[in-house]
């Protein structure tokens, strides 16, 4: 059914008909033809699993947080309990995971919180690679006389410009906001190498892995970053947010807040109630991965062995099906890919695909493919100044095509086959 995967020592291929067995909604018929889910950058399915925590807490113990009663002390070890989840997903402790509505929310009410130690003439980096939600809320700080420094990219490749970014840290740097993968065009940046240069500066590194964490193992030990955030939305989870902040940060910065509020981080970064019923679907995500990855390598013994051991499988799997696909694409005529398209630098992208057709507008294509089945993306994403700077915003963006590991070699035939119609017609 597919190209022959190759695999580290210890990790089995991927089981894709387990895995597509655990997504009831991979099961959609779209007018008697079956969903291909390839809209996964803004949202994946979710395993059945996830929807039965979620059930599960409304069931047997919904209620609010701190009561002197049954229901409300399960909220409590829920919570905990998902926080320990995410502390392996991130490799940190567990006091240093926040949860909130989603990646927008959390960032700005961070960036607020830091902006309010800030000076003016201090300055932050962004950058043109990024989605507009880890630009927005540090522009938001050019009120208080934050300077904000953009840092550019080279177009051949949609890769970030590190001759820009070095010239753009300087003593003055306070803050370096970089995402961990492009929402766009794919392209993975040297986090680990990008938080050096920050902390050499003596800057703080943030970094937006909300488009990264369904494609790799996030380590946010091994990067030393002092904040990162993901949407478990994303992964596989239900539509949320979280944060990872060094404790000495979270304790340190001071957030706004109520005043009956916990003043104890990391609570008192999460306003007002949670979303509970979707924490709990959250740690169903996190254990969906971690079997997943116990099913490749049963010699794991702990939940975050787990999880490197999902990412070990299904990074070569979703590679096979991204090389499928620009296989495709490349022999289409008229297509152009914005991004990495060298087979040999794979490590430095995950397998989200932005093109367009000749002039055709991505709306028209997406909703030719949406009549077949087949679910992509069109416009932007927010990622509003790569957009502007590959000159394709005003003619309606590109089409994106977003690879999970749910997804199969047929799928991305189908797409290929429909696009050849679309060609066509
Ligand atoms: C890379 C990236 N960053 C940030 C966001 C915003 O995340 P949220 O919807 O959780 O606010 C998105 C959403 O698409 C994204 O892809």
């Amino acid at each position: 059914m597919s190209t022959p995967v190759m695999h580290e020592a210890g990790a089995k291929p991927l089981d894709i008909e387990w895995v597509r067995e655990q997504f009831p909604s991979l099961k959609t018929d779209v007018a008697g033809k079956p969903a291909a889910f390839l809209d996964g950058p803004a949202g994946t399915q979710v395993p059945r699993r996830v929807m039965d925590a979620i059930q599960q807490y409304l069931l047997k113990a919904n209620a609010n947080t701190y009561g002197a009663f049954w229901t409300s002390r399960r909220s409590n070890e829920m919570i905990l309990a998902v926080r320990s989840a995410m502390a392996d997903f991130f490799n940190c402790s567990p006091e240093e995971v926040v949860f909130g509505q989603n990646m927008t929310t959390i960032t700005l009410g961070l960036a607020r919180a830091i902006g309010r130690e800030l000076n003016s003439g201090d300055e932050i980096a962004v950058t043109t690679l990024d989605h507009d939600a880890n630009v927005g809320p540090w522009r938001a700080l050019e009120e208080k006389g934050i300077v904000i420094r953009q840092v550019d990219i080279r177009e051949s490749d949609c890769t970030l410009d590190l001759d820009d970014l070095r010239s753009k840290i300087t003593s003055k740097t306070k803050l370096v906001a970089v995402g961990y993968a492009s929402n766009m065009v794919g392209t993975i940046n040297p986090v680990a190498q990008i938080t050096k240069m920050a902390h050499d500066a003596g800057a703080l590194m943030f970094i937006d892995a909300v488009h990264y964490a369904p494609h790799g193992l996030i380590d946010v030990k091994g990067l030393d970053c002092d904040f990162l955030v993901c949407s478990p939305y994303k992964f596989f989870g239900p539509h949320m947010g979280t944060l990872y902040g060094k404790k000495e940060h979270l304790e340190r910065f001071r957030p706004y807040k109520v005043r009956p509020a916990s003043s104890i981080s990391p609570e008192c970064w999460e306003t007002g109630t949670q979303v509970h019923e979707l924490i709990a679907g959250i740690g169903a995500a996190v254990d969906y991965l971690a079997e997943l990855g116990k099913r490749c390598d049963p010699t794991g013994t702990t939940r975050r062995k787990a999880l490197a051991a999902a990412y070990r499988t299904t990074v070569p799997y979703e590679r096979t099906l991204l090389e499928r696909l620009l296989n495709g694409l490349e022999s289409l005529p008229g297509v152009k890919i914005y991004g990495i398209t060298d087979r040999a630098r794979f490590g430095e992208r995950c397998a989200t695909v932005s093109f367009r057709i000749g002039d055709h507008n991505p709306t028209g294509i997406a909703e030719f493919l949406g009549d077949r089945g087949i679910f992509t993306w069109d416009g932007n994403f927010y990622a509003l100044n790569l957009s502007e700077r590959l000159g394709v915003e005003q003619k309606g963006g590109v089409l994106r095509v977003g690879v999970v590991h749910y997804n199969t070699a047929e799928e991305i035939d189908r797409l290929l086959d429909a696009l050849c119609a679309f060609v066509a017609h």
